[in-house]
Formats: C-alpha cells, structure tokens, sequence
C-alpha cells in the first residue's frame, strides 16, 4: 500500500497561494516557469560528462570565476523560461555584471527574480552536485520601468525562496513563508513530487562545513570557535564532523536535513583589504531565508543575514548559516574576538 498521497510541485503551489486571499495565481506561473526551467537544466547537468558542453568557455564572470559552459547555459535557461511570461518586471544573475531588464515585446509583471543559474560549478567536472538557487521580490519602484531599486532589496521583503540540488537524485526545495517543501524529480514522469514536507533543521548538529584550508586568514573569533568544535566533549557531541563539498547548495541542503553549521567568514589574507566570498543576493539572502522558516538560524557574525539593505548587486557577506544553536554559539566567540 502506498503510504501517502501523491502531491506534484505544481499542486502543491496552487495550494499554498489559496492561502493568500488576494492572489492572482500570477506567482503560481511564475513558480511554475521556474520549474520547468529546473528541469532543463537537470537534464542537462546529468548529461554533463557525455557532452562536449562540458569545458571551460575562457571568459570570466564579473567576480573574475571562471565560467564553465553549464553556468552560462543554465543562465540563458532561466532567462528564456522567465522573461516572456508576463510576471517579471527584471531579473538580475550571480552570471551578469548588470541588471536584466525584460524585453520590450514582452508584458511586464510585479515580481522581482534574483538567481544564482548554477552554484558550485566548479565542481562539475568531477560529478559532484550542484544547483541553483532563487529568490522573488515583488517590485517596489512605481515608474514606467523597473530599475535597481527593485533588486537591491532587504532579505526580509523577500515573498520566496528555493534552490534546485541536482544531486543523486534532483530536488527543488521552496518557501514561500509558510514552511520549506521539498520535492524530488521523478524522471520518468517529469514531475517533481513532494517528498520532505515541512522540512524543520534540528536546532543543533554535530557537522561543520567550512574550507579549512583558508584557517590562516580567520578572524580570532572564527580560529576560536572552530577549535572548540574540534575539542572532545561528548556531552556536547564534540568533536563535530568536517563535512565540505565546496557547493554551498549542497552543504546547506545536508546541514539543512541533518542539522550542522555552514561557515564563509571574511578572509583577512590582505587586512586592509578583507574579502567576503558569498553573495548576498543570489545566495545568502534566499538561503537564510529557507532556514528561518526551518528554525534555523543565518548571521554574518554580528548582524541578521535577512536584515541586511543590500547597496550594490553583487554585495558579499560573511555567511554562517544552520542550526539555531550552532549560529547561536558561533555568535558568542565571534563577538569575543
Ligand atoms: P558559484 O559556483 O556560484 O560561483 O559559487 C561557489 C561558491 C559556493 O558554492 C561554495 O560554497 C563556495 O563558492 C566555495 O568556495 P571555496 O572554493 O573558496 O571554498
Ligand atoms: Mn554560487
Ligand atoms: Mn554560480
């Protein structure tokens, strides 16, 4: 006997927007457009080692990151599935230096759509996971055309969140503020079928992810906290477990279901010149707000991810994002630093 109800991702929608009275089912096609997106991308990523799509194009993206032929395909993937649809006004990509308005012919709507086309694509190559991560606003500017204004957006106006991990198997996992639903593709039918419903992060984990090959440029409170984790405490279920893979997708999708810290603190290599790596639009702001509605926890250290203004498109921030209890502690030792 089955078990429970089948529920696709497209039902799943439509009965999450039936909780919002006014809606218009707008967002609904939009999500729905994101999926089908999703789905050309994971038949591609899984076809990455037979084709000659795979390789290196040569150019660089604006963060000076090498960008393999799959990054610039699932860029163009997305832009195509979601200018034409009548819901966007713009759309602004980890891939581009710019703003992506829509285009002249096509109508425009009010949501706003942040996205990282392909997260952790250096690893592709060796069969390692990655994804794609979302993020919606609706729009705020009033004028004819859309402008910056409507992408450069606190964490906390964000309507939804979700990112796609084409793993062993594909899953696209979403809020939309009333919880974080996770769907698995089925391949032989072409739908994604809920299959982690109402996914909450334990409070606390026993795994730390960060790449401790940058130790030497940490801050002291980062140096310190991560010691900790590696003492012997078992009262604590310390020592935790190093687990790094280099996608933050995959790293927060593990943390997120096994509970565990994530960490990508400021490097201090050059002190005059601290660099953060992650972004705060395209990746720490849509995740931190997928692990709230877990009941986790996302920081910079000092500050609420969510809370953060964001002032420039392509804004980096430390991020520390996980477990409640594990953000919580790290908190403690970085503020003693
Ligand atoms: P992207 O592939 O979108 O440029 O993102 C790469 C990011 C993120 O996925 C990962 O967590 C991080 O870079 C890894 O950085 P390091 O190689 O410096 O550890
Ligand atoms: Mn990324
Ligand atoms: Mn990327």
């Amino acid at each position: 006997m089955q078990k429970s109800k089948v529920v696709t991702i497209q039902r799943h929608i439509v009965e999450q927007e039936r909780l919002h009275p006014n809606a218009t089912g707008d967002f609904t096609c939009l999500l729905w457009d994101l999926t089908i997106a999703a789905k050309t991308i994971s038949r591609e990523v899984n076809k990455a080692g037979l084709a000659d799509i795979l390789g290196i194009t040569g150019e660089n993206n604006i963060h000076g990151d090498v960008v393999k032929k799959l990054d610039v395909y699932a860029n163009e993937k997305i832009y195509k599935s979601m200018n034409h649809g009548g819901h966007l006004c713009i759309m602004a990509s980890e891939e581009n230096e710019d703003i992506i308005p829509i285009p002249d012919e096509f109508p425009k709507g009010k949501y706003v759509l942040l996205f990282d086309p392909l997260d952790g694509s250096s690893n592709i190559d060796a069969n390692v996971c990655v994804g794609t991560i979302f993020s919606i606003y609706r729009r705020k500017t009033t004028g004819k055309e859309s402008t910056i204004e409507d992408c450069l957006r606190k964490g906390t106006d964000q309507v939804a969140a979700g990112y796609i991990i084409y793993g062993s198997s594909t899953m696209m996992v979403y809020t939309t503020g009333q919880g974080v639903h996770g769907f698995t593709l089925d391949p032989s039918i072409g739908e994604f079928l809920l299959s982690h419903e109402n996914i909450r992060i334990p409070s606390k984990g026993k795994i730390y992810s960060i790449n401790e090959g940058n130790a030497n440029t940490w801050d002291e409170g980062t140096k310190k906290y991560i010691a900790y984790l590696k003492e012997n405490d078992p009262s604590t279920e310390r020592p935790y477990s190093l687990r790094y893979i280099g996608s933050l997708v995959s790293d927060f999708h593990r943390n997120l279901l096994y509970g565990g810290i994530f960490l990508y603190p400021v490097d201090y290599k050059d002190p005059k010149k601290p660099k953060a790596k992650l972004r705060l639009l395209y990746e720490a702001a849509p995740l931190a707000f997928i692990v709230e509605q877990a009941g986790g926890k996302a920081s910079t250290g000092k500050e609420r991810i969510l809370n953060i203004q964001a002032t420039e498109l392509h804004q980096k921030v430390p991020l520390v994002i996980g477990s409640k209890e594990d953000v919580l502690t790290y908190e403690k030792f970085f503020s003693q630093k």
